[in-house]
């Protein structure tokens, strides 16, 4: 389905996100004949300048991106770059809304979509000034649609006061939440792999299933990037947004069809149906962790707190643990645990179903008593795209014993996936208008509603527990599941298997 013609008005056209993933999104789209020339680039900035100087920081930018050939020699990116202009102004005052309005009336089709691009406190008011300025307002032929970036609110109130604020302004069908985590192939492999196999779906139950686990381990620190997240932390960072896309996925029923709306409405009902604790609860169900310094990869990382722009004193969590419930006929009575966390051993994007045990092991040389090892289904989100199936054979010989082996599919061994940022479908659905992939105003509250009890928490004091870089966490993370008597999968699992 080819796009629309439309103006795409970046407001934060300058900052790292244009030039990292935007840009470099919308030049694959080019290539791919996903958009087309009447694609047009409106970029707005603080930073003087004009279309030269934009054009060019891009140029400079893109001399370092791309595999082999850098991405400022693609000749999709020459096409793209003569449509890009510029404006430089403030995004809380007058002037750039005078100007887009001028822009977009000469501009070919009415359509616009605007893409805040921009630090979060900038939301709701560029939202009202569209809206003042009637850039919002759209009519039978032509569409005013406006991409919000995350972090949307930083606790439950603030989220509800934003979404308040923006639909006072336009309507909810013009809202495109981003979560970038959606727009990667595994994540939208979820609903497939549930959805078109018999074989899952009808063991995706309390019944089968024994827990969850829901994981996004990264090795990265917080380097640079002290001041967003020393006021952030790993909760509010990935949990809210990011591991409960995935948990979403994972948990919701079958939607009637694939529409936006259809899809939307699974996945808030069970987003509403995790369990909101009470303060001791919270306090029994969660975790919290912060690295020290030490070497990572070879490389020597400072601590946390010693990170620039980090308080010395600072509480901020960078590794996270829950343990959470959705209460629905389907889930009753199983655990989704949830761990995120920065400097860890491994990589790591991953969701991994266990099944319930066999009641009994009657094979000659098993012992009876013994627990043969559950079946899991281990969705590898990223790295190495893919899926496992872990299963128990006969161990090969004159016994009658069993051996745990695993059935592994990889993208990477059957597909050519290409190089792509993750951003192209969500860019192309914001082209074609299709919601699907972008979060409602209610899914993201019931997000919010469910980890305000562990912010409450621990806003109230307590530091979280040191753990080493290149490590799986504190120790507090492994006494939460293990209590259970369960463990947590290993990290890089699958990126081991490949060497
Ligand atoms: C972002 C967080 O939303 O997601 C980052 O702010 C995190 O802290 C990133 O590193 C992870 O995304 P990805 O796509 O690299 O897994």
């Amino acid at each position: 389905k080819p796009t629309p013609p439309t103006t795409l008005v970046i407001f934060g056209a300058t900052g790292d996100l244009t030039r990292r993933l935007l840009v470099p999104a919308i030049i694959n789209l080019t290539r791919g004949a996903m958009v087309g020339d009447d694609l047009d680039i409106l970029g707005i900035g603080i930073e003087p300048g004009d279309d030269e100087t934009l054009r060019g920081r891009l140029d400079d930018f893109l001399a370092g991106l791309g595999d082999g050939e850098p991405l400022v020699k693609d000749p999709a990116w020459a096409r793209l770059r003569q449509r890009i202009s510029y404006i430089s102004g403030d995004f809380t005052g007058e002037g750039i809304y005078l100007e887009i309005a001028k822009r977009l009336s000469s501009a070919p089709s009415g359509n616009a979509a605007f893409y805040l691009a921009v630090p979060p406190r900038f939301f709701g008011g560029i939202v009202e000034k569209l809206a003042g300025h009637g850039l919002a307002a759209e009519n039978e032929n032509t569409f005013r649609r406006i991409a919000i970036e995350k972090p949307f609110g930083t606790d439950l109130a603030s989220a509800r006061a934003l979404n308040a604020q923006i639909l006072s302004n336009v309507d909810e069908s013009q809202i495109y939440r981003l979560d970038h985590f959606l727009g990667k192939e595994t994540v939208q492999n979820l609903l497939t792999a549930r959805f078109a196999n018999m074989m899952i779906e009808s063991l995706w139950n309390s019944r089968y299933i024994d827990h969850v686990q829901i994981t996004a381990a990264e090795t990265v620190d917080v380097g640079s990037r002290g001041a967003f997240y020393d006021a952030t932390g790993a909760l509010r960072d990935m949990v809210p947004n990011h591991l409960f896309q995935l948990l979403a996925m994972i948990a919701m029923e079958p939607p009637n069809s694939f529409d936006a709306e259809a899809i939307r409405n699974e996945k808030s009902k069970v987003l509403k149906a995790l369990r909101v604790y009470t303060p001791e609860e919270a306090a029994a169900h969660g975790v919290r962790g912060v690295y020290s310094g030490g070497w990572l990869n070879g490389a020597e990382i400072p601590a946390y707190h010693e990170t620039p722009q980090v308080a010395p004193d600072s509480k901020t969590e960078t590794f996270v643990a829950l343990k959470l419930y959705a209460d629905t006929w389907r889930w009753a009575g199983v655990p989704f645990y949830l761990r995120t966390g920065k400097a860890m051993t491994a990589r790591d994007t991953e969701i991994v179903v266990t099944f319930q045990p066999v009641p009994f092991a009657q094979f000659r040389e098993t012992d009876v008593t013994r627990r043969l090892p559950p079946n899991k289904l281990v969705i590898q989100v990223q790295p190495d795209e893919g899926m496992s199936l872990e299963i128990s054979i006969k161990s090969p010989g004159l016994s009658v014993d069993t051996v745990p082996v695993s059935l592994d599919f990889r993208y990477a061994d059957q597909f050519d996936i290409g190089k792509m940022t993750g951003y192209e479908s969500l860019i192309y659905d914001l082209l074609i208008g299709d919601q699907t992939l972008f979060q409602r105003a209610d899914g993201i509250e019931a997000g919010w509603a469910a980890v305000q009890p562990f912010l409450d928490l621990w806003a109230k004091g307590g530091d979280p527990e040191a753990y080493a870089p290149g490590s799986m966490g504190p120790a507090c993370a492994d006494g939460l599941i293990e209590r259970d008597g369960r463990h947590w999968h290993g990290l890089g699992v699958l990126q081991a298997k490949k060497k």
